[in-house]
């Protein structure tokens, strides 16, 4: 059977966003080996956590104030639906900057 070619771009559009959704939280792109540094904690909370926490799967954690020893201990160790991270994906420098970052109010306008 042969596709027409609108059929065959909307199946490769389909097929692409299921790859970008089952992928999106393995984030980073490349997994972080030696030499790979993320640059701020809101940077991980984008790529990583903002994939969950922004979007009613989890519940919001930015704001409220969340000891960071808590949020770290979330990270590692992972709670029900919430996978645990490692340092290789995570790592502990970074993990702090994280914490701080989510625990951390807003600063008001
Ligand atoms: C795949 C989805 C998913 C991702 C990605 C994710 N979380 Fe979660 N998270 C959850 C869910 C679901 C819960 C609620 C778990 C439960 O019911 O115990 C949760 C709970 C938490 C809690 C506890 C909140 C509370 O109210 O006690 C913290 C802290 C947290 N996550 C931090 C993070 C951080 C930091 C990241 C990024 C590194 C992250 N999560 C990434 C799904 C996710």
């Amino acid at each position: 059977m042969k596709k027409t070619k609108l059929e065959s771009i909307a199946s490769g559009f389909i097929l692409a966003i299921a790859f970008a959704a089952s992928n999106a939280w393995s984030a980073p792109e490349e997994i972080p080996g030696r030499g790979f540094v993320w640059k701020d904690g809101a940077e991980i909370y984008a790529k990583i956590c903002a994939y969950c926490h922004e979007a009613q799967v989890g519940p919001p954690i930015r704001n409220r104030e969340l000891p960071t020893e808590y949020i770290r201990t979330v990270v590692r160790n992972g709670s029900r639906a919430m996978p645990a991270f490692r340092s290789s994906e995570i790592d502990d420098e970074s993990l702090v900057k994280l914490a701080d970052f989510i625990s951390k109010k807003e600063a008001k306008h």
